[in-house]
């Protein structure tokens, strides 16, 4: 496993903005890149890491809201949302900002394993921000795109 370059914002020549492409094919090098992302998003201290924050426009993302369980997801969708949630937000591709985003408070996503099997997951708190906040960077988007008010208004 390797620690892979993380994009930052300002830094990546409009990258963050890119949509993502599907993964057609698990081949080796998927598999390596996986493994790389999650190495990468524990040594930055992260609960979630997307493909294109390593430089990589494919739609792949790596979670792990709450320590030892990771959950990798290949081509994953949000099928269903529910509730509401006003919480904190940052990004590994924004270091020192954060906001309060309006996130629904479940989601389930649909998604492949690394066998390429489809399966769903179902996420609550901080697990739901996390793969709504995932799967936006697959699609370009940023959480300062629906930050709806500063961190400080909470304290
Ligand atoms: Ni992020």
């Amino acid at each position: 496993m390797a620690v892979l370059n993380l994009v930052k914002e300002g830094q990546d020549e409009g990258l963050l903005r890119k949509i993502s492409r599907p993964v057609t094919e698990i081949t080796p090098r998927i598999l390596t890149l996986l493994d790389d992302m999650i190495e990468t998003m524990r040594r930055a201290d992260g609960c979630g890491l997307a493909a294109v924050q390593v430089g990589v426009l494919r739609r792949v993302v790596v979670i792990e809201t709450e320590p030892g369980t990771v959950h990798e997801l290949i081509n994953p969708e949000i099928i269903s949302r529910k509730g509401v949630q006003e919480e904190g937000e940052g990004c590994l591709s924004i270091p020192g900002e954060s906001g309060i985003t309006r996130r629904p408070m479940t989601v389930t996503v649909r998604a492949q394993n690394r066998k390429g099997e489809f399966f769903e997951l179902t996420g609550t708190g901080l697990l739901a921000r996390a793969i709504c906040h995932e799967t936006d960077h697959l699609d370009g988007k940023l959480f300062t795109d629906v930050v709806i008010r500063s961190t400080e208004d909470d304290e």
